[in-house]
């Protein structure tokens, strides 16, 4: 280990650490980016407010599953430029937030930082699974300053999808269908509320299941494949308040088709998009008058367009990369945060 003693030696070591992240970062972003005038000046922008400004420190102590991301290319309307986002563990104690994975570092307290946490330092719960995935919640306890995930009630809504109001009244083009209904499912797990209730409803339904039991699903043609069905079955592995994920936001409604969603209650599901734009397995009694109604409406073309009516007024933003959003809003939150806060179980909030 150095000595640090001396403060003016470490300044001038934390000023090289982010510099040398910052040339790291630049490279890999001019690789990934097409070279364009307008780039070059948002770097030197950039770089300058770096250099000149002190930027707030951001440590990603994992990338979420290990899975990396270009870092620092928040978009606009995001303000992230105040921060720096960085994986460098060395800059742990100039940063001014560490944001903990809560999947990646849940196994053990040592998973944590364990060197003494710098006194204006904040940590950031982030997680996205629902709470029957998510062990050993009380190793947070009394060591988290803010909360980011998919609950609306979080420091930082960090959620898996959203919906943005068009400028103008947009013609939306509903993609060819030659199929009934899909669902893609990995985790078929025999006593879970949604593989029960598909084995009720297949016995009156065509259902073609993607994934881990049925039929192949590459990633590059998610997109193609699910789009020639009308609807879309999206399913959530367990029922918690918010949780509301990639499954209604990627797999049905990018895709085109009309999400049939079994979760949270309609009323959780009309917080996030319009309540014509989704079909809920509750407004049913049973799997089998649901799949009476669905079959009413591959027949009724007119009844069915109108479940995409909403798509001419409100659109999903894409996104390259659903990591980089939920970071980024971190940023203006973190410039908001009250000066002081401390949860003293994150449990007790997130199981409730
Ligand atoms: C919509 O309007 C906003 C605000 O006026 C503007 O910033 C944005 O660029 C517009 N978006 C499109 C797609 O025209
Ligand atoms: C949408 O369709 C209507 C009717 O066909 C047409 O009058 C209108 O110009 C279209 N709008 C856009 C933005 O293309
Ligand atoms: C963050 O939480 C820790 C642990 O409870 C606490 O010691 C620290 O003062 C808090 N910091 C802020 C800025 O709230």
């Amino acid at each position: 280990m150095e000595n640090f003693a001396n403060p003016r030696k470490m300044l001038f070591f934390i000023n090289m650490q982010i510099l040398l992240s910052f040339i790291f970062f630049t490279i890999f972003y001019r690789r990934e980016t097409p070279a364009s005038a307008n780039v070059d000046l948002q770097e030197n922008l950039l770089v300058s407010r770096v250099l000149s400004k002190e930027p707030i420190i951001v440590l990603l102590w994992t990338f979420p599953f290990g899975q990396r991301f270009p870092l620092n290319q928040c978009p606009q309307q995001f303000d992230g430029s105040d921060c720096f986002y960085t994986a460098d563990r060395t800059l742990y104690s100039s940063a001014h937030a560490v944001v903990l994975f809560h999947r990646d570092v849940c196994t053990s307290k040592k998973q944590l930082p364990q060197t003494p946490r710098p006194s204006n330092q904040r940590w950031v719960w982030f997680n996205n699974e629902s709470p029957s995935h998510c062990p050993n919640l009380a190793i947070m306890n009394n060591l988290i300053n803010l909360t980011m995930s998919y609950r609306v009630d979080s420091d930082i809504f960090a959620p898996y999808g959203w919906i943005e109001k068009h400028n103008t009244t947009m013609n939306f083009t509903i993609p060819r269908k030659t199929k009934l209904a899909a669902w893609a499912i990995s985790n078929w797990n025999p006593n879970s509320r949604r593989v029960k209730y598909y084995g009720e409803l297949k016995k009156h339904l065509q259902v073609d299941i993607y994934g881990y039991r049925g039929l192949k699903l590459p990633r590059s043609k998610q997109l193609e494949t699910l789009s020639t069905y009308k609807f879309y079955f999206a399913f959530e592995n367990s029922i918690h308040v918010d949780y509301i994920t990639e499954k209604l936001w990627d797999n049905a409604i990018s895709s085109g088709c009309v999400p049939v969603v079994l979760g949270p209650p309609r009323e959780n599901y009309e917080r996030f998009i319009p309540r014509d734009s989704f079909i809920h397995v509750d407004d049913f009694s049973s799997p089998q008058e649901l799949a009476s109604y669905l079959l009413s409406l591959d027949k009724d073309e007119e009844k069915y367009k109108q479940y995409f009516n909403w798509r001419s007024e409100y659109y999903v933003p894409p996104q390259d990369n659903p990591w980089t959003v939920s970071y980024c809003r971190l940023c203006k939150a973190l410039k908001e945060a009250p000066p002081y806060r401390t949860i003293a179980s994150i449990e007790k909030w997130f199981k409730n």
